[in-house]
């Protein structure tokens, strides 16, 4: 997206995250948890911003040769695009310079923007975890991307 550039995540990024955040998921993360991310040795975390503002923000844990994608949102009033298609190349890109080869997610039934923006990367369905998210009892979908391009 022009005028938007990605930058590892900082703690000076983390209160206009939770502002995302709490408008994003259903069960959005705590500031902890933003701030172990930090320190996470497993953990690739890639912020949007557009100037100083914080627009989006992709996670990863990289578990042996897999990117665990942990989260992603884009700011409500900028979805639809392409930043989250962007978000994800770049968390990936970064994760297979880490060693990364394929990528794994899991993601509510219902979400169908996610779930077309997985599909038009690559991620296929591969399973189903009935009864997964403890707020409101809804199905995860489990995906696969079975093999990460490199930059
Ligand atoms: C999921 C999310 C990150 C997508 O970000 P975005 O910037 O709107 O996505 P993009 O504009 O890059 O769109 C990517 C693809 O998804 C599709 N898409 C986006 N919004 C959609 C919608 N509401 N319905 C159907 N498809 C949609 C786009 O058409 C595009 O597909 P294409 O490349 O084939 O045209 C964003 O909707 C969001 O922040 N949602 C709330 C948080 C969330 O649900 N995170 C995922 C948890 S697993």
């Amino acid at each position: 997206m022009k005028g938007v550039r990605f930058e590892p995540l900082a703690s000076g990024h983390i209160a206009q995250i939770l502002e995302i955040e709490k408008v994003s998921h259903g069960s959005p993360w705590h500031e902890r948890s933003f701030q172990n991310e930090l320190s996470h040795a497993h953990s690739v975390f890639v912020v949007a911003l557009k100037g100083t503002d914080v627009v989006g923000y992709a996670g990863v844990w990289i578990l042996a040769d897999e990117a665990h994608v942990t989260t992603i949102a884009v700011q409500p009033e900028l979805r639809g695009q392409g930043l989250g298609r962007e978000l994800m190349d770049e968390v990936l890109a970064r994760s297979a310079e880490r060693g990364a080869v394929c990528s794994t997610l899991e993601v509510r039934a219902g979400n169908e923007a996610a779930i077309h923006l997985y599909e038009s990367m690559g991620y296929v369905r591969a399973g189903l975890r009935k009864g997964y998210y403890p707020d409101n009892k809804e199905d995860a979908v489990v995906m696969w991307l079975h093999q990460l391009e490199k930059k």
